[in-house]
């Protein structure tokens, strides 16, 4: 049995509980989730696997070098960094915690790393570093970082940080920037869960602008598995693009939720436009895909039919989240828009 030990950060959110419960489907790795449970943090999304003698939850910040220093002293052998505060529009509302958890809290990771000689640190990143694009092209690995919200600001010095720790001190790092993500267990904050969850109560489904802008949206099981090829094959010290190739529109979007669930149209709002709003994300991932042999295998309208499935039969789960400090922060982002 491989007893090759994983510290997973922000394994209770979106990406990071569906990676946990891919890894464990597949290997006999030990899992240790360390993750502060935010308001995006949830035990919920890994209840099934609560009682696998192989997995194990810890609270604790990142940014707190007290918090890491006693999981570190446990052994760990490769890092995967997921924890971040990960909502463009709170980014806009309230940037401080961004600055703390997304750069402070990484550098803590890269020092621990440092000082205990990891064998592997996975640093999750975003596409948004490369910033926005116009009608044509795509972000390759060498396009320049260029980032427009605070939210892709930290990620872009969390980056620049762990590229620094590789070169100057060989911090076995390698970075993955992958498009947005849906699926199960999203946070009712980003477009496809709000828009679902909204049209399910009948309230306005908020579009920002014209609805024109552009995303590469991929399932987040093809995320999973993409970084699961970057941490067994990937050539430390590189970036990994990765991305769906499946360029939308917003509006189409939200047109394609509602006739899945047979919602009218009339749902739709128009509302004013997030300052800084990135016109459109594509992401070229040749380097994965020739390097790693990684494709994408979800097929964009059944991942779509398949997670709408997932919120009709979930209802409690994103009713619970709806309720409580959801509501002041919906208020604050979308009243007299
Ligand atoms: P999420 O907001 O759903 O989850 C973030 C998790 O991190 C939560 O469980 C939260 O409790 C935890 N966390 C936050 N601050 C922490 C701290 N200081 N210490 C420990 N844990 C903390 O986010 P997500 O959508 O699952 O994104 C995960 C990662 O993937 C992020 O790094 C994000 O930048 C990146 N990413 C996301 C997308 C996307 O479409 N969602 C696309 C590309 C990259
Ligand atoms: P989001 O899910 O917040 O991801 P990101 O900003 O990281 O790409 O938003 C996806 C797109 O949907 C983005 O162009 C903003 C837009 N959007 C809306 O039009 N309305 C909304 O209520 C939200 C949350 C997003």
């Amino acid at each position: 049995m491989d007893k090759t030990r994983i510290l997973v950060t922000g394994g209770c959110g979106f990406i990071g509980s569906n990676f946990i419960r891919y890894m464990l489907s597949k290997y006999p790795y030990i899992i240790i989730n360390f993750d502060k449970l935010t308001y995006a943090g949830n035990l919920e999304n890994l209840k099934d696997v609560e009682s696998d003698s192989r997995y194990t939850f810890v609270r604790g910040d990142i940014a707190s070098k007290a918090d890491l220093a006693s999981v570190f002293e446990q052994g760990i052998d490769v890092i995967i960094n997921f924890a971040a505060e990960s909502h463009v529009d709170r980014s806009i509302l309230d940037p401080d915690t961004f600055i703390r958890t997304n750069i402070n809290g990484t550098f803590n990771l890269l020092e621990e790393a440092r000082k205990r000689e990891v064998k592997r640190f996975i640093q999750i990143s975003t596409d948004e570093v490369y910033g926005s694009l116009g009608k044509e092209g795509k972000f390759t690995e060498s396009t320049p970082l260029s980032p427009n919200s605070p939210y892709s600001a930290s990620k872009t010095a969390a980056d620049m940080l762990a590229m620094a720790y590789h070169k100057t001190y060989g911090t076995p790092v390698l970075i993955t920037r992958c498009s947005n993500n849906y699926g199960p267990y999203q946070f009712p904050e980003k477009l496809i869960p709000l828009i679902i969850t909204n049209a399910l109560e009948d309230k306005e489904l908020p579009v920002y602008g014209d609805g024109m802008n552009v995303r590469d949206w991929i399932h987040v099981i093809d995320h999973a598995v993409a970084i699961d090829a970057v941490l067994h094959k990937g050539v430390l010290g590189n970036v990994y693009n990765i991305g769906g190739e499946n360029e939308r529109t917003n509006i189409e979007i939200v047109k394609l939720i509602l006739s899945i669930l047979g919602k009218p149209e009339s749902l739709i709002k128009y509302v004013t436009d997030r300052p800084g709003h990135d016109r459109r994300y594509a992401i070229d991932s040749s380097r994965i895909k020739r390097e790693l042999t990684y494709s994408v295998t979800t097929d964009f309208r059944k991942g779509m039919e398949d997670t709408v499935k997932w919120y009709l039969d979930n209802r409690g789960w994103w009713e619970r989240i709806k309720s409580g400090a959801y509501l002041e922060y919906y208020d604050l982002m979308y009243k007299n828009r």
